[in-house]
């Protein structure tokens, strides 16, 4: 029987270590949805050349990537596992949509607003139509579902309209994807400034928590955690520092704002903060020693990539290749 379940696409940037931003953000409800839907994940290599890259690094953090996912409880069983540039229909739908995107679309994203004030040495065309690159992940799944952080409902909102767009010149081709943002810890704030989104590429290693820190690091790291003075824990979305710290230790805990703030009434910072860092780096154990196993074993890493990609590919090549036809290409014939 046909498989009927909806599809999910979602990928991250091998362009940093993965923060428990991403974890949150992203991974946490990744794994949360792979039973359901039929995922499709993606280490999004491609993307992180809009800034400029090792290639020995880059190569060693894609697979990091990859093997950070699986830890995390991705399984290459039940999902499409792949890398992004072992799927060449990505570039190539990439072109294709980058004909239905306006200038003035790409010059209103926040992102590349940021990315350019940020690399003002490079502000590349790649960093540009990056969007473009990101609608073609997930359009050429015909996702249904996109999970990610808040930070990027802009750019799937794009790729609805750049869907819209093709369905109405020619005929439906793509499905019209949605953003899937849960409320818990759509934006995970900087430590150090928690004005600011926890990002994998700051440069102030205080101010972000890595998947694979050590315990003490990450126990360090939350002990430095910026706050305020009132001195009581309570959620308040003008108190960001409490306010980020609280939802780190609901997600890590499972316990409500309401449960928190009774359990530390009258606590002081010091020890809350500590209780932070002990449940973080309490979730974060089991999924490092997976990552461990994992990446000392390069040949399952491979063979995972190359079946994730031979499946993701011809999915990929069906949408491609009726684009291709409604565009007007003629075929190619062999
Ligand atoms: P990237 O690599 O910056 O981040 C990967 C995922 O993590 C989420 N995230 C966060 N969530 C909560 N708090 C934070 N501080 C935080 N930082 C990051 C991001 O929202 C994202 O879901 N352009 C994308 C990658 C991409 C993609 C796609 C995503 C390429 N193609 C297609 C979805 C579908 C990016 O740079 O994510």
């Amino acid at each position: 029987m046909e498989d009927k379940k909806k599809v999910i696409f979602s990928g991250a940037q091998p362009s940093g270590k993965l923060s428990i931003g991403n974890y949150i953000g992203a991974l946490k409800n990744w794994v949360d949805l792979q039973n359901d839907y039929d995922c499709y994940y993606c280490v999004v290599d491609m993307h992180a050349i809009t800034v400029r890259q090792e290639p020995a690094e880059l190569r060693r953090r894609t697979l990091e990537t990859l093997a950070i996912y699986m830890a995390c409880g991705i399984d290459p069983e039940k999902v499409t596992l792949f890398v992004q540039s072992h799927v060449p229909a990505h570039a190539e739908l990439s072109w294709v949509l980058g004909c239905y995107t306006m200038f003035g679309e790409l010059s209103r994203m926040t992102q590349f607003k940021e990315k350019s004030r940020k690399y003002e040495n490079n502000i590349n065309a790649g960093l540009f139509t990056y969007p473009v690159l990101m609608a073609a992940d997930i359009l050429l799944y015909n996702a249904d579902l996109v999970p990610v952080g808040v930070d990027q409902t802009q750019h799937i909102e794009l790729a609805r309209n750049i869907a819209q767009r093709f369905n109405q010149v020619y005929s439906p081709t793509f499905v019209v994807p949605e953003g899937y943002v849960t409320k818990a810890g759509a934006k995970i704030m900087s430590l150090q400034d928690p004005e600011k989104k926890m990002s994998k590429s700051d440069p102030n290693p205080n101010a972000n928590v890595n998947i694979l820190d050590s315990r003490d690091d990450i126990i360090r790291k939350f002990k430095r955690a910026v706050t305020d003075s009132e001195a009581c824990i309570k959620y308040d979305p003008a108190r960001p520092g409490i306010a980020n710290l609280m939802s780190i230790y609901s997600v890590f805990t499972g316990k409500s704002f309401e449960e928190i703030e009774r359990e530390f009434d009258g606590v002081g910072y010091g020890d809350f903060k500590l209780a932070v860092g002990e449940a973080c780096a309490d979730t974060l154990a089991p999924i490092q020693e997976r990552f461990n196993q994992l990446i000392a074993d390069k040949d399952y890493l491979d063979s995972v990539m190359k079946n994730g990609a031979e499946k993701a590919a011809r999915t990929a090549y069906r949408t491609l290749s009726k684009v291709y036809k409604k565009v007007g290409f003629l075929p190619y014939v062999r």
